[in-house]
């Protein structure tokens, strides 16, 4: 069976987490990919709220398989507490969570060296989570990281010594002020409790499910618009975001890649530094912030918000060979009079409806075209056909504009606030 691929086509925080939830029985294996505790995905159901930052979000299903891949970085400490929340809420981790020997292990420095990193910049700053994604992927492609699999070996030790003393020399360098001895206890203990866990050559026991026809849903974190080549560089995580990362980071050859699912808000948000051609930062802004309670679910920061950018969302597609479309947060537009859709950027005086090379130094400004709004509140909403004229339009108006079916559409955070379009999903 070929691997399905579910990520996000803007900045983030479209709702992976969510519908990789609603979405896991019909699969037998949900892996992650990419990233690290930068991500944050919440799953709401039966009155529960979880937010996942390196378990993939299939995990409350109970025999479910959940890998995490080798492109993940993984901090044993924000792992360990992750697992022991999920514990008290009674789910078996340990018998359905696999980790890959090959994912990179994230430091005390790590973190440390983020900060240092970030507090160096003044404004120019990333607004990075400051979970040390930077500096461990630096190490990674810099060929000093430790991975997983380190860990098992007698010298883990000593070779953390060697990386660490690698780290102080460039704190040095940044003047940062630390304490590492307060923060290595914890570290240590959460390495001993990883190895407890079941680790894995990920790479060849995801190759056996595909043939032995288990079904993989691979699930992204971040966005495409965040990712390391193609985001507005340097406003952008350390990972590959998109579709090609999942053959990166779980070992999966292309011609094995199936559905391609791309999750986008009805609008867009951002959270951190960079350009955001459709940023309102006026009371419309504030108002999506609100009704949309966009807040980060890792950090609590304030995500900027905005209306939706159809060039951003066809390059995403372009770049991840979606085969369908996911549109979360209908519920948050409910109530807009109008709604406006950017259909192109004015650019150095020119029209343009495709992504230039410099966007952090030169500004697209949107060009919008307005679309009628609807007010009826769409929470009770279980049908798709119960929608509200104007929102129907808004759908058929992104469909026809990317080419692609919008086959699953959200109508609010919980499980069950989810209406499968059963005519288009495939
Ligand atoms: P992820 O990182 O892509 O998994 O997304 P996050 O969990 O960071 O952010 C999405 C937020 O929106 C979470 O608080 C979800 O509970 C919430 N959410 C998801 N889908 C919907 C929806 O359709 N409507 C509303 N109102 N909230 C939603
Ligand atoms: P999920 O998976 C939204 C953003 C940060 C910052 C930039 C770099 O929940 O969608 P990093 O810590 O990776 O060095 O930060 O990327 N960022 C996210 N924004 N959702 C995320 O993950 C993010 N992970 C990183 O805010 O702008
Ligand atoms: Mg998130």
């Amino acid at each position: 069976m070929k691997v399905d691929v579910l990520l996000g086509l803007q900045w983030g925080d479209e709702g992976k987490g969510k519908v990789v939830d609603v979405l896991t029985p019909r699969y037998d294996v949900i892996a992650r990919f990419q990233g690290g505790p930068n991500a944050g995905h919440t799953l709401e159901f039966e009155g529960i709220k979880h937010v996942l930052h390196t378990i993939p979000s299939g995990i409350f299903h109970p025999g479910k398989i959940n890998v995490i891949g080798n492109g993940v970085v993984i901090d044993p400490v924000v792992f360990k507490k992750e697992i022991e929340a999920l514990v008290a809420r009674g789910v078996d981790v340990k018998a359905n969570l696999f980790i890959s020997r090959k994912a990179h292990l994230i430091l005390p420095t790590h973190r440390l060296l983020d900060a240092a990193s970030e507090a160096s910049k003044g404004k120019e700053k990333i607004g990075s989570t400051l979970k040390g994604i930077g500096p461990s992927y630096m190490d990674k492609t810099g060929r000093n990281g430790l991975r997983v699999g380190d860990a098992e070996h007698p010298d883990f030790i000593s070779r953390y010594n060697v990386l660490v003393q690698k780290h102080k020399d460039l704190l040095a360098h940044y003047k940062f002020e630390y304490n590492l001895a307060d923060l290595e206890p914890a570290f240590m203990e959460s390495v001993e409790f990883l190895r407890t866990l079941t680790l894995i050559d990920s790479e060849y026991i995801l190759n056996k499910y595909i043939n032995e026809g288990k079904s993989i849903l691979a699930e992204g974190a971040q966005g495409s618009l965040l990712d390391v080549d193609f985001g507005a560089y340097p406003f952008v995580t350390s990972s590959h975001t998109i579709t090609a990362g999942t053959c990166i980071g779980l070992g999966i050859a292309p011609t094995k890649i199936g559905e391609v699912y791309g999750i986008f808000k009805a609008y867009c948000t951002r959270v951190g530094s960079g350009p955001f051609p459709t940023e309102l930062e006026d009371e419309t802004g504030e108002l999506l912030r609100k009704r949309g309670n966009e807040f980060g679910s890792t950090t609590g920061r304030a995500r900027r918000c905005g209306w939706l950018d159809i060039p951003a969302l066809k390059y995403a597609i372009m770049l991840n060979g979606v085969t369908q479309l996911i549109m979360m947060k209908s519920d948050v537009l409910s109530g807009f009079e109008k709604i406006k859709v950017c259909t192109h950027y004015l650019y150095k005086g020119k029209q343009i409806d495709y992504m230039p090379y410099d966007v952090v130094h030169e500004k697209l400004e949107p060009v919008y075209e307005i679309l009628e709004g609807w007010n009826q509140n769409l929470e009770q909403v279980s049908d798709h056909d119960e929608l509200p004229t104007s929102l129907h339009n808004y759908i058929a108006y992104i469909e026809k504009a990317t080419g692609l079916p919008i086959t699953i559409i959200s109508v609010g955070p919980d499980r069950k606030q989810t209406l499968l379009r059963q005519a288009v999903l495939r």
